[in-house]
């Protein structure tokens, strides 16, 4: 792969090339660096020796060399002034990195550009340079900041062939593109935050946006999505193409399960836990009251799209939120999870390979619970390991889903070591993991047992009194225990 990088100066062009030369495992090549380095010179002192002129030659030099250098590599914001040089780009591929001017010129660091003598001189240079900019395919970051810019030019670039992840249980589909005209023909129901940072252009009559989806969850938002649906006279000829994290994907497809005894829809999951778990099974619904999930239906989608490019604009804390379900997942089904410990860098670094192998095969992993218990009375249960006490301290604290399975899965590991099921070695060897991935402040907080008491005797999995609990018997064996919640809040 060998992508052009061009724009004006301060666009970002070197710290968005190694975000992406780093998540795609590829090299990086500044243009501006390596002249320097050649020259053994500073570019001001360059302009200033020789002149302006002699660093174009220089320039142009340089670009024509790297016809064969496969990587990401950022252009100096002039390079297009050359004619040769636009030709040369236009047969690469070549993009143009657009930020308002306006923007670029707040954060602007001057001091090394020999062109800027002050802020306003990027007006300038904007005026004489747009036409020429334009003669390139854009990629329009402004108003996003660095994660997100990545992932908006990761999206435009990094375009795979699909692979069938599952035919028989859900129909899910690994999709690293998007096909350009679809917004002209579909009716979408899209996250607000995700919709602005991919598709800020496309707005229309046929989009229903959520914002703030987590508190949005609720019947007043299904009864908007139906009026939605009958504006656009949406019947069970079409399928509504659904965008946006779990509380998106819940919120969407519960409406489209009722509207009309039910139409097709499917799910593009953009944030990884939905990628990993929401999306996956085709549980839905909504919140009421102080209750999560407490309306809620089975429908699987006609059809799920796993993009792993959208994964990139994810803030941290969302980022190890999904991470924490993965984790989760091959806890209860592998033997060996040393993969969190070895493989942390690229974990962190997001690196777009390993993370498409690991979110495929967590897929994999869920929908063969699945596939086993359509309707989530039995063996499919075993997915609720650290959410029962999780779940609690969710809604005690107010920590992120991710973040409180994390404690839920310290917890009830305790559980059933108190029991005599899981070993004290194994015990130990998922808190250090899980420790690398979440602040301790979390993991040791301790809770009012009355607080947790009154939680648990409202869980969804508590019949008669008892809750059917996944614990963990040694790394990647569990078995239900029926158990109180007196006897939970003792153990503890
Ligand atoms: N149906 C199921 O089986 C199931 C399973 C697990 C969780 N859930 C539900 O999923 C929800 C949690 O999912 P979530 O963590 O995805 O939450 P979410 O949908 O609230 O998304 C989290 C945040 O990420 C933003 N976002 C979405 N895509 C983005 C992107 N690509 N880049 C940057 N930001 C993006 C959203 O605007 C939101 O602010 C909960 O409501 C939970 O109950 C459902």
């Amino acid at each position: 792969m060998q992508i052009f990088l061009i724009g004006l100066s301060g666009v970002g062009k070197t710290t968005l090339g190694k975000k992406l030369s780093e998540i795609l495992d590829i090299d990086f090549f500044d243009m501006d660096e390596m002249i320097e380095k050649q020259n053994n010179m500073r570019i001001k002192d360059i302009f200033k020796n020789y002149g302006e002129s002699r660093f174009r030659d220089l320039e142009s030099e340089l670009l024509f060399s790297l016809k064969d250098k496969e990587g990401i590599i950022a252009t100096g914001g002039g390079v297009i002034l050359n004619q040769k040089n636009r030709n040369f780009l236009k047969e690469k591929k070549s993009y143009f990195i657009y930020k308002d001017v306006a923007e670029i010129i707040n954060n602007l660091e001057t001091s090394h550009r020999p062109l800027l003598k002050d802020k306003n001189s990027l007006l300038n240079l904007w005026e004489e340079r747009k036409d020429i900019y334009n003669e390139f395919e854009e990629i329009n970051i402004s108003g996003l900041n660095i994660q997100e810019s990545t992932a908006k030019i990761l999206n435009k670039i990094y375009i795979k062939e699909d692979v069938v992840i599952d035919k028989k249980i859900q129909n899910t589909v690994l999709k690293n593109k998007l096909d350009k005209d679809f917004f002209n023909k579909k009716i979408i129901i899209s996250d607000d935050k995700f919709h602005n940072i991919f598709f800020s252009k496309y707005c229309g009559k046929n989009i229903f946006k959520i914002k703030d989806p987590e508190e949005n969850k609720k019947m007043e938002t299904v009864m908007d999505i139906i009026d939605f649906l009958i504006e656009n006279d949406v019947d069970r000829s079409n399928t509504v193409e659904i965008y946006g994290g779990g509380a998106t994907t819940d919120i969407a497809a519960f409406a489209c399960s009722i509207y009309k005894r039910g139409i097709r829809y499917s799910l593009n999951p953009t944030t990884l836990l939905s990628q990993v778990d929401a999306s996956i099974g085709g549980k839905n619904g909504v919140n009421y009251k102080k209750y999560k999930n407490i309306i809620e239906n089975i429908n699987i989608p006609e059809k799920t799209y796993i993009n792993t490019n959208y994964i990139m604009s994810l803030d941290n804390d969302e980022y190890i939120n999904g991470l924490i379900e993965i984790i989760k997942i091959f806890i209860l089904t592998e033997q060996n999870i040393d993969l969190f410990l070895d493989k942390k860098e690229k974990i962190e670094k997001r690196k777009l390979n390993f993370m498409t192998d690991l979110i495929v095969k967590s897929i994999e992993k869920k929908l063969n619970f699945v596939s086993k218990d359509k309707t989530d009375k039995n063996i499919r249960m075993a997915l609720n390991y650290g959410h029962t006490l999780g779940h609690a301290f969710e809604s005690i604290t107010n920590n992120k889903h991710g973040f409180s399975v994390a404690w839920g899965i310290k917890k009830e590991n305790l559980i059933s070591k108190k029991m005599g099921f899981l070993s004290e070695h194994d015990f130990n060897t998922i808190n250090d993991l899980l420790k690398l991935y979440i602040d301790n402040e979390i993991l040791n907080v301790e809770l009012e047992k009355d607080e947790l008491l009154k939680f648990l005797k409202k869980d969804k999995k508590n019949d008669s009194g008892k809750i059917k609990m996944p614990l963990l018997k040694k790394i990647g064996e569990f078995d239900f225990v029926e158990i109180s919640p007196e006897e939970v809040v003792d153990l503890l």
